[in-house]
């Protein structure tokens, strides 16, 4: 028996990452090749985003894709949350060279109120919230703070083209494929503070700090070079990453709806629950596992001293988004 579409929202369709991800949406490459769905795409009331929206839609329609069951475009926050079961909120600006992703807070934060609102209003009572549009935790605090009726266990922000980063540094220092990195976890905020932690990674099985004996890169430029690395694709493109985060937002998707394999885990941003003593309600990246049934912050990570000075200065700075956006009357 064929399987009933599930219906995915996102918003920012017609920007550069939305013309990455919904054709992958639509092919199949995110929930199956036997899963059907339907798409609502949001963008701003404006006649430039809206004629970009109408333009990717018939492409969708040209790719003749025949999982795809329906695509609504639409400026309306209640239309394009309708019943949906998984909302991807990409729709926000980027950053320009020489900023931080938190200095788009004051432009971009505002969005998250009224999106957060719309879905618990509209969404399906299952739905699952991935905010990628930065400065992505704290957008998804507000987002999670504006819809109290939506459990703070269905919130996501993304840190995987995080880890994916991380896993491809290594893997290339180490002279093997990314495949062969595991147990990445990065923690805190998708920003300049955020801990790719190489202490407990393992590569073909083995931890990288036996495979990759130079320690002190591992310490310096491995770390910085992963913080930085938004900053450098916008100082080399002149815009931001785009393909790479559609990427990493289909593997978090799958990921948590999917499962993790069997002794790894994924790096996505959740509400925290305080595990690792960080503050409960900040949306802070932690290894997860997953599974069919739901997902858990991995328990019992080591963490050195090293790792938790990392951990206490994201934590920091994710505190100090949050009070700039309670100055900003964006939550309580
Ligand atoms: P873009 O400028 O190409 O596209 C953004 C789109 O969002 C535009 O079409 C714009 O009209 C639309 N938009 C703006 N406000 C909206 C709103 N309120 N509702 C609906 N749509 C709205 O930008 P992009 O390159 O696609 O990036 C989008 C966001 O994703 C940026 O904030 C960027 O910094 C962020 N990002 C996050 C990650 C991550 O790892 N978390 C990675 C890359 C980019
Ligand atoms: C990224 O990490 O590439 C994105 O968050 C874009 C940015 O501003 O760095």
């Amino acid at each position: 028996m064929s399987k009933s579409p599930i219906t995915v929202s996102v918003t920012g369709a017609a920007g550069q990452i939305g013309y990455s991800l919904l054709f992958r949406i639509a092919s199949g490459a995110l929930f199956g090749p036997d899963q059907p769905v339907k798409l609502r795409l949001i963008e701003i009331p404006d006649e430039k985003a809206m004629n970009a929206l109408k333009g990717v839609c018939m492409e969708l329609d040209d790719c003749a894709f025949p999982l795809l069951h329906s695509i609504t475009p639409t400026s309306d926050l209640n239309e394009g949350f309708s019943g949906t079961n998984w909302a991807i909120l990409v729709g926000s600006v980027p950053r320009k060279a020489g900023m931080e992703r938190k200095d788009l807070l004051s432009i971009n934060g505002k969005i998250f109120t009224g999106q957060g609102q719309a879905i618990a209003r509209n969404a399906a009572s299952d739905v699952r919230v991935l905010v990628v549009g930065n400065p992505c935790n704290t957008n998804c605090l507000i987002a999670m703070n504006s819809a109290p009726e939506v459990p703070s266990n269905r919130w996501f922000a993304m840190t995987r083209l995080d880890e994916n980063r991380a896993k491809s540094q290594l893997a290339t220092k180490a002279g093997v494929l990314a495949s062969s990195v595991s147990n990445l976890a990065i923690w805190g905020n998708h920003s300049a503070t955020q801990y790719p932690d190489f202490f407990n990674a393992r590569i073909d099985g083995k931890p990288a700090t036996e495979v990759i004996s130079d320690h002190d890169w591992l310490k310096g430029d491995f770390i910085k070079t992963v913080q930085q690395r938004g900053a450098a694709i916008i100082a080399a493109r002149g815009l931001s990453s785009a393909a790479s985060a559609a990427n990493a937002a289909c593997d978090t998707v799958r990921s948590v709806s999917q499962g993790t394999a069997n002794g790894d885990w994924t790096s996505v941003a959740v509400c925290s629950d305080g595990s690792y003593g960080i503050e409960k309600g900040l949306i802070f990246s932690f290894p997860v596992r997953t599974s069919a049934q739901g997902w858990e912050i991995v328990q019992g990570v080591p963490v050195n001293e090293f790792s938790q000075a990392k951990i206490k200065a994201t934590e920091d700075e994710l505190k100090e988004e949050r009070a700039a956006v309670r100055e900003l009357g964006l939550i309580k």
